[in-house]
């Protein structure tokens, strides 16, 4: 039986793992100047956490979910998102009690069980971050404002941010009964999904990617419209300070994002390089009654996370380059036979701890194969060790490059190996 790895998942390697590590890299430098600490949590938790956050009746609790039982009957679920585990061990360890806010940022893979398609699999990475214990504007502001220079440090520049707000409960409930009314008439033009979803829970219907529940949508009315003059000065106020901050934005007042636990300041970023449906970058909002549902204080909260594989696919096709840093200098060491065996270890331990990249040859090679090998790979210089340099107590270095080759003495002659091989 040939195995191959789960459909929806992937192996990371090569020149995707150069661009992976350029964006952690670089969340982790902004989130370091905003001032958030790393949180890890599990990979799964108990489905409660999810199923109680997300809500019950969205798409991820219903269809997405990697839910098992372990061999003592406990219903596990695979992480599908971050926002539930963080809030779930925020409340476990109340740490909430000490220095508010509290600003975390979580690098993990995500699980849902999705059609996979381009840009989206069944595990795949997320960079996010969680600020909890502020109902401040300069809150909301200022997660959007990482999200924002996260994608332009990573070099976009055609980007929409979009933003909407959803209002508190109340500005909901009231939008919600309108909302109803304007479907009831329609219900049986929706799909299946849809007409459930108006009795269970109405607002998932704007999640819906069909066409004909999509034009229905277009014509309803629309939650911004209904915000209370708390929630509406709200807005504005985060607006106003996107303005100040030079931050391009779109209100999209179709925007609800599918999770329940929203309330208030919500946001897109999307990319309309990327061609198929799944041009969402990255995604957040507020979440003030998600900390008290999950058993802790009446927190206020706001966050957002970013799709690390989608970035990684947009930057390859839009040839956003990489920063590399000027690489270090790659020594191969070539020991001629196994008289050398020792002699080339301490060499190799010599220059390992003088912080010098090399490898040896593991392989028994001709020296001009073993040369051409190392020229092909990326090595600067090799280092031969024949009978003659153990003889001597000296090696031979030769610059590929350059077809330099020197002779040194490697116990005495320190300095000399540094400047050679420019460390
Ligand atoms: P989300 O919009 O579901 O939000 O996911 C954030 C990002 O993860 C998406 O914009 C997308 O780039 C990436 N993503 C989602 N699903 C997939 C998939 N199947 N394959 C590849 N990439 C995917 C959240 O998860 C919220 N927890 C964000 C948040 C944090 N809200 C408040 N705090």
């Amino acid at each position: 039986m040939k195995l191959n790895s789960p459909r929806g998942t992937t192996d990371i390697y090569g020149e995707d793992i150069d661009y992976r590590n350029y964006i952690i890299n670089t969340a982790r430098r902004i989130f370091e100047v905003f001032n958030y600490k790393e949180i890890i949590t599990p990979v799964f938790e108990y489905t409660g956490v999810f199923s109680r956050s997300i809500g019950e009746g969205t798409d991820i609790v219903q269809k997405e979910m990697y839910t098992f039982q372990d061999k003592k009957g406990r219903s596990l679920t695979l992480r599908p998102e971050g926002t539930a585990s963080v809030v779930r061990a925020v409340v476990e360890n109340k740490s909430y009690f000490k220095n508010l806010p509290l600003k975390l940022f979580y690098i993990g893979n995500m699980f849902r069980y999705e059609r996979p398609q381009k840009g989206r699999m069944r595990e795949f990475w997320q960079i996010g971050i969680e600020s909890i214990g502020a109902d401040s504007t300069l809150m909301d502001t200022e997660v959007i404002w990482i999200l924002n220079s996260l994608f332009e440090k990573l070099g976009f520049k055609k980007l929409v941010l979009k933003i909407n707000s959803i209002g508190c409960d109340k500005c909901r409930k009231k939008f919600l009964l309108e909302f109803r009314k304007y479907i009831k008439p329609r219900l049986s033009k929706l799909c299946k999904d849809c007409q459930d979803r108006f009795e269970k829970n109405a607002l998932r219907i704007f999640d819906c990617k069909k066409t004909s529940c999509k034009n229905i949508i277009e014509e309803a009315p629309s939650v911004i419209s209904y915000l209370c003059p708390d929630c509406k000065e709200n807005f504005e106020e985060i607006l106003d300070c996107l303005k100040t901050l030079d931050i391009n934005y779109r209100i999209d007042n179709k925007l609800v994002r599918g999770f329940d636990y929203y309330t208030g300041t919500i946001f897109e970023i999307i990319s309309d390089d990327l061609k198929s449906e799944q041009n969402a970058l990255g995604g957040g909002g507020r979440y003030n009654n998600l900390i008290k549902q999950l058993g802790g204080p009446d927190m206020a909260a706001t966050g957002f996370a970013i799709g690390v594989d989608r970035i990684i696919m947009l930057m390859k096709q839009l040839n956003l380059g990489i920063k590399k840093q000027k690489s270090k200098r790659r020594i191969y060491i070539i020991k001629m036979d196994r008289g050398c065996r020792d002699y080339s270890l301490n060499i190799l331990r010599y220059l390992r701890d003088m912080g010098i990249i090399c490898d040896i040859n593991f392989n028994s090679r001709s020296l001009k194969k073993e040369i051409k090998w190392a020229g092909d790979n990326d090595y600067d210089f090799v280092v031969i060790i024949g009978e003659d340099e153990v003889r001597t107590g000296s090696i031979t270095i030769k610059d590929i490059e350059k077809f330099k080759q020197y002779k040194i003495n490697w116990k005495k002659e320190k300095k000399k190996i540094k400047q050679i091989i420019g460390a």
